[in-house]
């Protein structure tokens, strides 16, 4: 991480009194409710640029130093990097290490129920470290707060957690330690309902290569097996001139990537009321600023349309890239999963996408073992796959999540059964991106170098605008450009190849 944040804001009075401080203390407990979560109002998104750290807080963190570990979806990534951006404009300083840390946060992710008990399990190591150093700070943030269920067993079993706070309040977290600190009970302080768009927040990115661009936040699929349109809220879409501001400002900084991020960014611009501007408007202005390469995620088969087809085909920085997620092969359980589209309108999707980029490499989502999915249905999967031809995929076993609608369906799928349809849909899927990947062989592709590789210091790794891993050797000046690499080798899960080097033009 680098240690400087993005902008430096305003500083604000606090004039509360010291009783003003004692009735902030006891309003400061709301806990979360997802049936409120669940509620989509009609009121108008406002754009906020009023964040500043209160005067009295600015220097609260000198000389401590925090640690964020982060589980989930870029998402939680980023806000991972807003809230180190805000910690620092707090006077902290950032840690790698638990042992050696003032203020421990865990960013976490509530979407099955093993993203959770790896949470739990954290939590309990964390009694240790709270042990040894008493004046630890530990909070719970991101998704799974966002779940009475969980405040509930925090409250209840890990006494050791100072400060529970959601995915809406962020921005509020110098006002969250500051009670915290002061304050004897665990602090938990919830939004059920999502906030409005706080566009002036601090960030301290991971690396200065590649940036993620949130364009929306929220979703209002409520797919029946999905937490998240009651942890994120209602769809709220960024301002396509702050977006673009931000893009251009990655630019300017040197960013060779962006990833513009949504939980259903094909939604995007569906919340405005004053403009017609969706995702396909907002990719054509984008692929004008001068930066090498953009991606987005996550697509939504539902609201891929024609407009955003056409833009995708100019290609230029816009990568050949799309993670379009099909969740299941069998229009039925397509249909109990509410996700608002067929089999058939799939791959008729796919298809148009086929022609219009004929590179495409398509990437997607599938759950196997939903409420009575059965052996066909299945099958039904498998043969999308083999269709299709995915370049990789995540595979999930389906988890119910309280408070969705199908964890009232009964889960009746056995636990061995599920695990055998995933390691067949494993194998089919692996089998068919070594056949993809075995393509590539003889092809010059564009890589975009991270670092070296984590088993070979002598080998530098990337990834393609494909989203191909390439490995090659050459020099360690490469990491953070792009470079063309001869792919002279394949495997189920990367590419190796030769660097071209491309040497300068000299003027005669
Ligand atoms: N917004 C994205 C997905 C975000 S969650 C989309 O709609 O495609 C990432 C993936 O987790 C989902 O695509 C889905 O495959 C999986 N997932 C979500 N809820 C799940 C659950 N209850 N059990 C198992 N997998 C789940
Ligand atoms: Fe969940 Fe569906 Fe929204 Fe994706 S689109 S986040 S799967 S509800
Ligand atoms: Fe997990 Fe929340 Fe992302 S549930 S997948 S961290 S939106």
């Amino acid at each position: 991480m680098t240690n400087t944040t993005e902008k430096t804001s305003a500083v604000a009075t606090d004039t509360r009194s010291k009783k003003d401080y004692s009735n902030y203390f006891q309003s400061a407990y709301q806990p979360p409710s997802l049936k409120d979560a669940k509620k989509r109002g009609k009121e108008a998104v406002k754009v906020l640029t009023d964040f500043n750290i209160p005067e009295n807080l600015v220097n609260i963190g000198v000389g401590k130093k925090f640690y964020i570990r982060t589980y989930g979806c870029q998402m939680n990534e980023h806000d991972t990097e807003v809230m180190a951006g805000i910690l620092t404009e707090m006077g902290y300083t950032a840690t790698v290490s638990v042992d050696d840390a003032d203020l421990v946060l865990l960013n976490t992710c509530a979407i099955r129920e093993n993203a959770e008990n790896k949470v739990f399990g954290e939590l309990g190591h964390l009694k240790t470290a709270k042990a040894n150093n008493p004046n630890l700070l530990l909070g719970v943030c991101g998704c799974m707060s966002q779940e009475e269920s969980v405040v509930n067993k925090i409250l209840k079993t890990y006494q050791n957690v100072d400060m529970i706070f959601g995915t809406h309040n962020i921005h509020r977290l110098p006002q969250i330690i500051e009670n915290a600190l002061f304050s004897k009970e665990m602090v938990v302080e919830v939004w059920s309902k999502e906030g409005d768009i706080v566009e002036n927040l601090p960030r301290v990115r991971k690396g200065n290569v590649k940036g993620w661009v949130n364009i929306m936040y929220g979703c209002d699929k409520f797919c029946t097996y999905c937490i998240v349109p009651y942890t994120r809220g209602k769809e709220r879409s960024r301002r396509p001139e702050d977006i673009i501001e931000e893009v251009r400002h990655l630019a300017r900084n040197g960013y060779k990537e962006v990833t513009l991020l949504g939980q259903n960014v094909n939604a995007y611009g569906k919340d405005f009321t004053d403009i017609q501007y969706g995702l396909g408007d907002l990719m054509d202005e984008i692929r004008k600023i001068d930066i090498p390469r953009i991606r987005f995620t996550t697509s939504h088969p539902r609201d891929f349309d024609d407009r955003l087809i056409e833009v995708l085909a100019h290609q230029g920085n816009i990568v050949e890239h799309i993670h379009l997620p099909v969740q299941h092969g069998n229009s039925d359980v397509l249909k109990l999963m509410a996700r608002k589209y067929t089999r058939e309108s799939y791959l008729e999707l796919v298809a148009k996408i086929k022609a219009a980029i004929p590179d495409a490499a398509l990437t997607s989502d599938i759950i196997v073992g939903f409420p009575n999915e059965t052996d066909e249905q299945f099958e039904e999967t498998i043969s999308l796959v083999k269709e299709v031809e995915f370049d990789a995929a995540y595979t999930f076993i389906y988890s119910p999540r309280d408070g969705t609608p199908a964890a009232k369906m009964e889960d009746n799928v056995p636990l061995e059964v599920k695990k055998e349809r995933l390691q067949r849909l494993n194998a089919v899927l692996n089998d068919i991106s070594l056949k993809k990947n075995k393509a590539y062989i003889g092809k010059i592709v564009e890589v975009l170098v991270e670092g070296e590789s984590r088993k070979n210091a002598d080998v530098l790794t990337g990834h393609s605008g494909a989203n191909k891993v390439v490995n090659f050797a050459g020099p360690k000046h490469l990491i953070g450009e792009i470079v063309k690499v001869r792919i002279t080798d394949a495997k189920t899960w990367n590419l190796g190849g030769e660097w071209i080097e491309e040497k300068a033009e000299v003027a005669n």
